[in-house]
């Protein structure tokens, strides 16, 4: 909570597409947002943007994928904003390749950024929640995590990783009032994405039953949900938003 009595959120890798539209919505619904970034040119670039649009919100730095880091940085969160209320675990990259080509780099960088980040945030985030009996975390996985997709073995790995991860840790925080999930977007309009060579972006598009990508705000609607008081039994669940790419 923060000075105020407001539940304070943090969302990690705030600066990309996904990352933005949580923050904007979660900071509609009252909520403390604080922004973690990790490239301070882009971040002050958005930071400039996010203030004309009239969003004016405390920004952390951290390597997420280094546990000193991110110690650090809930440190500057409590002495700063108050303790963290609800973690969004968002930031993650991509190193695609395939297989035969991947380097020893590319898998690291990937399991590392993605999946020991979620153990490293969840580690400083936790305990003080179970304390006060409340709160929410969602990781931010994907679909390919789900169904795993030609030159991602590193981020499917990572991604489906977050579900294990996620389904354990619900266990052992429930009772507390702490909930734990895991969202998992399909193709969405983010730079991530457009990043994928044009050719093989549009016969993905072609596999999505609803003919078309996902938009940042229909992934923040969700986690809007889970996040609410309202959502106080939902936990180590799933919510797969991938306009039926991967049904089961
Ligand atoms: N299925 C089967 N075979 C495929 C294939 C596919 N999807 N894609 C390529 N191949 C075949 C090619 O036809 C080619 O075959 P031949 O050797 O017989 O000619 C061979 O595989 C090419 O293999 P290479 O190792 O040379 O691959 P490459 O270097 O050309 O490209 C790649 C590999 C960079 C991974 C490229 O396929 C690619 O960019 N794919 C998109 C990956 C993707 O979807 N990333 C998502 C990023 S966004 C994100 O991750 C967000 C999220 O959560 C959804």
């Amino acid at each position: 909570m923060d000075k105020n009595n407001k539940k304070v959120a943090l969302v990690t890798g705030s600066t990309g597409g996904i990352g933005t539209a949580i923050c904007k919505k979660l900071h509609d619904e009252g909520y403390t947002v604080v922004a973690h970034y990790r490239n301070r040119e882009k971040a002050e670039e958005w930071n400039t943007k996010l203030k004309e649009d009239g969003y004016d919100l405390p920004l952390v730095m951290a390597d997420v994928s280094n546990f000193d880091e991110v110690e650090k940085m809930f440190e500057d969160i409590k002495n700063r904003v108050g303790t963290v209320d609800i973690l969004v675990n968002n930031a993650g990259i991509t190193r695609d390749g395939s297989f035969r080509k991947m380097s020893f780099d590319q898998w690291k960088s990937v399991i590392d950024a993605d999946l020991t980040s979620v153990f490293n945030c969840c580690r400083h985030a936790i305990n003080p929640m179970l304390e006060g009996g409340f709160g929410r975390v969602i990781n931010v996985s994907s679909v390919n995590g789900q169904r795993g997709q030609f030159g991602q073995v590193n981020y499917s790995a990572a991604k489906a990783g977050m579900h294990g991860f996620t389904k354990s840790l619900a266990m052992e925080t429930a009772r507390k009032g702490v909930t734990i999930n895991t969202v998992s977007p399909g193709y969405i309009a983010t730079d991530m994405v457009m990043a994928v060579p044009e050719d093989i972006l549009k016969q993905i598009i072609a596999e999505v039953p609803m003919g078309r990508l996902g938009t940042p705000e229909e992934i923040a609607e969700i986690i809007s949900y889970i996040v609410s008081d309202k959502a106080g039994f939902v936990t180590g669940a799933n919510f797969a938003i991938n306009g039926g790419q991967h049904v089961y």
